[in-house]
């Protein structure tokens, strides 16, 4: 489904991102691990059209996406968090998901004058769309709370839920357990895998090595821009290379 060839990311004379080539397949869970400046975001960056690479090809469902600016790569069903989750502080949790629901009807303070009950039917179908991500990610009860006295975690979660409004394909998550308490991280970890049994496609980016080997399907590690192992990932973890290049690095 997501098919990158020879990815290259350059900051100025520096290259981030070294002839990458990576594939998933849909409902795949894939672990991206790597030291801190390996270039895992900026991949992320690059797939999901926030980057320009200089180099490579990128394709998404048979087209050739390279030159698609993200928000049509989104709402074709590539779909990538940050590191630092951006919300609404001032909405509500359901406000938030509400205002991530795909706009078919850009112009919809007139349709919604003239054809009331359409547009009350459409909400209707959307809450009812954000009443099933919230119960998916275990957070339905802080639906009616504002998005801004949430702790960290759970504003990783809020920005998930927000993608997963447009039913996407392939989600990149980056680093979705940092900085999260270990029982929140556990039912995000739950989440992650129903979600690839549902059929989506999820790329985890996270350096703690153990959290990834419960979690992928297939482990690829990045190490100063190029891929330095991929396969199973106890394997991975076990072979010399990857041990090496985290030797003194965080683990
Ligand atoms: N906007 C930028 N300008 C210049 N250098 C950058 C920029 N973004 C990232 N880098 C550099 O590219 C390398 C890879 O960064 P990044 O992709 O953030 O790594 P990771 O996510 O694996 O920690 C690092 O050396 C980082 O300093
Ligand atoms: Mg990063």
């Amino acid at each position: 489904m997501l098919f990158v060839e020879k990815i290259t990311v350059k900051f100025d004379a520096f290259t981030a991102v070294d002839e990458v080539s990576l594939r998933v397949a849909p409902g795949e869970l894939v672990g991206l691990a790597g030291t801190n400046g390996a270039g895992k975001s900026t991949l992320f960056a690059a797939i999901a059209g926030q980057m320009r690479p200089c180099g490579g090809r990128i394709m998404f469902n048979g087209a050739d996406i390279i030159r698609q600016a993200s928000h049509r790569r989104a709402a074709h069903g590539l779909a990538r968090t940050f590191q630092v989750p951006r919300e609404f502080g001032s909405l509500t949790v359901l406000e938030n998901l509400l205002a991530a629901a795909p706009n078919e009807h850009s112009e919809s303070m007139m349709a919604a004058w003239l054809f009331r009950r359409a547009a009350a039917r459409r909400e209707s179908h959307w809450i009812r769309h954000a009443d099933a991500v919230l119960d998916l990610l275990g957070i339905s009860h802080i639906r009616e709370l504002p998005a801004k006295g949430l702790s960290g975690g759970q504003k990783k979660l809020i920005e998930l839920a927000r993608i997963l409004m447009r039913k996407p394909k392939i989600v990149l998550l980056d680093e979705p357990f940092a900085g999260v308490n270990p029982v929140l991280i556990g039912e995000i970890m739950k989440a992650l895998k129903t979600l690839s049994e549902q059929g989506i496609a999820l790329v985890v980016v996270e350096h703690h090595l153990q959290a990834l080997k419960s979690l992928a399907t297939r482990l690829v590690v990045m190490d100063q821009g190029k891929i330095l192992a991929e396969g199973n990932p106890s394997e991975v973890l076990e072979s010399e290379k990857v041990q090496a290049a985290y030797m003194g690095g965080v683990v």
